[in-house]
């Protein structure tokens, strides 16, 4: 019955979902994206080969799995359309794919218009991927949106018109040319009919899957600290990737998900602007970006590095109820000096272990730490914890103490068997 597990990024993203999720898709028979767009990237390394997913869900590796792009998603047909050729490319198939009629589309003018708001933000720009996610996922709300059931059939012609006339008028206010309704509609009418044969009901589908005992895995794009109500707004997405996204994004009741795995690093990072308490400037925050190599999978600007914060960890484990966490780049921390790790803030002479999104409250809190020794030695190639070097087990087990969370993945490099397991038996807290 209980057979949904979800894998959620707890901090800015990029906290190496990928791989968690490419690890659990062995055992499952969907892997589902619910939330988000290409602004995501994800990264799974297969034998020293790198593959980088935007949109398809990153399971799709996994042979037998079905891949599902449910409908919270917002789906840029030609960055889909690249995605899926380029699997193709490499010897993978996609005939297992199967994408939600409810989802959304990122048309030119949504791409365009990230573009100009971004520009029109000044110095209080918020560092979008410039994907057009923002404004795909406006008109979804203000109800003139395209649907990918709209997209395939003879509808498309007379919604892209109106659109495009609406969004036409304001890309020229703003003093850029407007875009070419018939180019468009020529180029997008070939996209359609590539996609056409992957589009179906996912809602019903995941259902029956529940009924006949199916594993689901949902795939979390972004993080807790970008999501639109949670994060650090306005410098968030404009999505839900907290645990509420995967019922409204896929249509799945919270009665049938199991184990929520929350996805951390050893430390944090941040692209794109806004607060980051723990953010490090000059050499260290420089170290930690060499060291892990920080720079973005899908923009490839340089990640803003800092440490491990434990208060926004715990606010993030309660919003999205997380039963377990997974910590990525330990080999990274591993290989520093000191590692240090955020405990409390100090915020106008008060120590404060309560997280606020609250702009003002983060901008003005100073972290407060507590410093371990690392050193570890190369840790890849470790399977089981036990073995692990006691320095690297203290930081860890801090950490667990911290959150009242069991660290269950401990990722030992970036390849996808560079990963520590460990049994629920062995665990000392078991939620
Ligand atoms: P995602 O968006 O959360 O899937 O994460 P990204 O793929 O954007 O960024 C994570 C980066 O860290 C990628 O380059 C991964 O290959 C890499 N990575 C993941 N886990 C580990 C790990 O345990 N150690 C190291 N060294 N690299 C890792
Ligand atoms: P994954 O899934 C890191 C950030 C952008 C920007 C803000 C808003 O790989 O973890 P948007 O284009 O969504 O309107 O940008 O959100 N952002 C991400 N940062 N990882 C991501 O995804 C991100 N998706 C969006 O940098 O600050
Ligand atoms: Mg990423």
């Amino acid at each position: 019955m209980k057979n949904v597990n979800v894998v959620l990024g707890l901090f800015y993203g990029d906290e190496g979902k990928g791989k968690i999720i490419d690890y659990l898709s062995k055992s499952s028979d969907y892997a589902v994206r619910f939330s988000g767009g290409n602004n995501a990237g994800h990264t799974i390394k297969v034998d020293g080969q790198k593959f980088a997913f935007h949109l398809l869900p990153s399971g799709i590796l996994n042979e037998n799995i079905k891949a599902v792009l449910g409908n919270g998603v917002v789906i840029d047909p030609k960055v889909l359309c690249e995605e899926i050729e380029s699997l193709k490319t490499c010897g993978f198939s996609v005939s297992n794919l199967y994408i939600s009629d409810k989802a959304h589309l990122i048309l030119p003018y949504h791409i365009v218009m990230d573009g100009i708001l971004e520009e029109s933000r000044g110095e209080n720009k918020i560092g979008t991927t410039k994907r057009g996610i923002g404004p795909a996922y406006c008109d979804k709300f203000e109800r003139s949106g395209i649907r990918m059931e709209n997209f395939i059939s003879d509808d498309f012609d007379k919604l892209l018109k109106r659109n495009l006339d609406n969004k036409n008028k304001i890309i020229e206010a703003y003093g850029y040319e407007p875009l070419d309704y018939d180019s468009i509609l020529e180029e997008y009418k070939a996209l359609a009919s590539m996609l056409k044969e992957y589009v179906c009901d996912t809602t019903s589908m995941m259902h029956k899957a529940i009924k006949n005992d199916e594993r689901i895995l949902c795939e979390g794009a972004q993080a807790t600290l970008l999501d639109i109500d949670f994060g650090s707004y306005p410098f968030v997405t404009s999505s839900n990737p907290t645990i509420g996204g995967v019922s409204t994004g896929c249509g799945i009741g919270s009665r049938y998900i199991n184990n929520v795995y929350g996805v951390i690093k050893a430390y944090s990072s941040r692209v794109g602007e806004g607060p980051f308490v723990t953010e490090e400037f000059g050499e260290t925050g420089d170290m930690i970006r060499e060291l892990g190599h920080e720079y973005g999978t899908t923009t490839g600007r340089p990640r803003r590095c800092g440490w491990l914060d434990l208060v926004a960890l715990n606010y993030a484990v309660m919003v999205n109820g997380v039963t377990a966490l997974a910590i990525n780049h330990l080999d990274t921390v591993s290989k520093m000096d000191k590692i240090k790790l955020c405990t409390a803030y100090k915020y106008k002479g008060m120590v404060i272990d309560t997280f606020s999104s609250n702009l003002e409250f983060l901008e003005n809190c100073e972290p407060i730490y507590e410093e371990f020794e690392g050193n570890f030695g190369n840790i890849s190639g470790f399977d089981n914890f036990d073995d692990l070097p006691d320095n690297a087990k203290k930081y860890i087990n801090r950490i667990e103490e911290v959150t009242d969370t069991p660290v269950k993945f401990i990722g030992t490099g970036a390849d996808r068997d560079d990963i520590i397991v460990r049994d629920d038996k062995t665990l000392k807290l078991v939620r």
